[in-house]
């Protein structure tokens, strides 16, 4: 495997809320999610599909009910190994699967759209710098 599209370990994991990292498609960063399922590790956008703009995972973990991940917006659940809401607005849809791998204890990001970023939130949502943006504009 890559180095460079290592994630985290899967201990990093928690196994109850959710590993926040961020990838890159070209210009634009995507945050997503690592959540442990009992056997592995699966990824998801870390986005509701009920309103786009509503990061389940805004930095401290996802909220987990049992197995389910849960949208704090609307309430609404999915369940953590598909992605598919089972309860609420959205119910139907299904998360953004993202792919990764694990190997030797180590996950990483196999997703032929994206390749790794870092770890933690995008920048987009660092407000504790005032609004960074991801290039100088002189
Ligand atoms: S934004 Fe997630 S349930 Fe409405």
């Amino acid at each position: 495997m890559d180095e460079e599209s290592r994630i985290a370990a899967v201990s990093e994991v928690p196994e109850d809320g959710s590993f926040l990292f961020t990838v890159r498609d070209g210009f634009d960063t995507e945050e997503a999610i690592l959540v442990r399922l009992t056997d592995g590790v699966v990824a998801f956008e870390n986005y509701c599909p009920h309103w786009r703009d509503i990061r389940l995972d805004k930095g401290s973990g996802a909220t987990m009910r049992e197995d389910e991940l849960v949208c704090e917006k609307h309430g609404a659940t999915f369940e953590s190994d598909s992605g598919a809401c089972t309860f609420g607005p959205c119910e139907g849809a299904v998360l953004e699967e993202v792919e990764v791998a694990v190997d030797d204890g180590d996950v990483y990001l196999t997703d032929d759209r994206y390749e790794f970023e870092n770890r933690g939130p995008s920048g987009d949502h660092d407000l504790s710098s005032g609004g960074r943006i991801g290039f100088s504009g002189q």
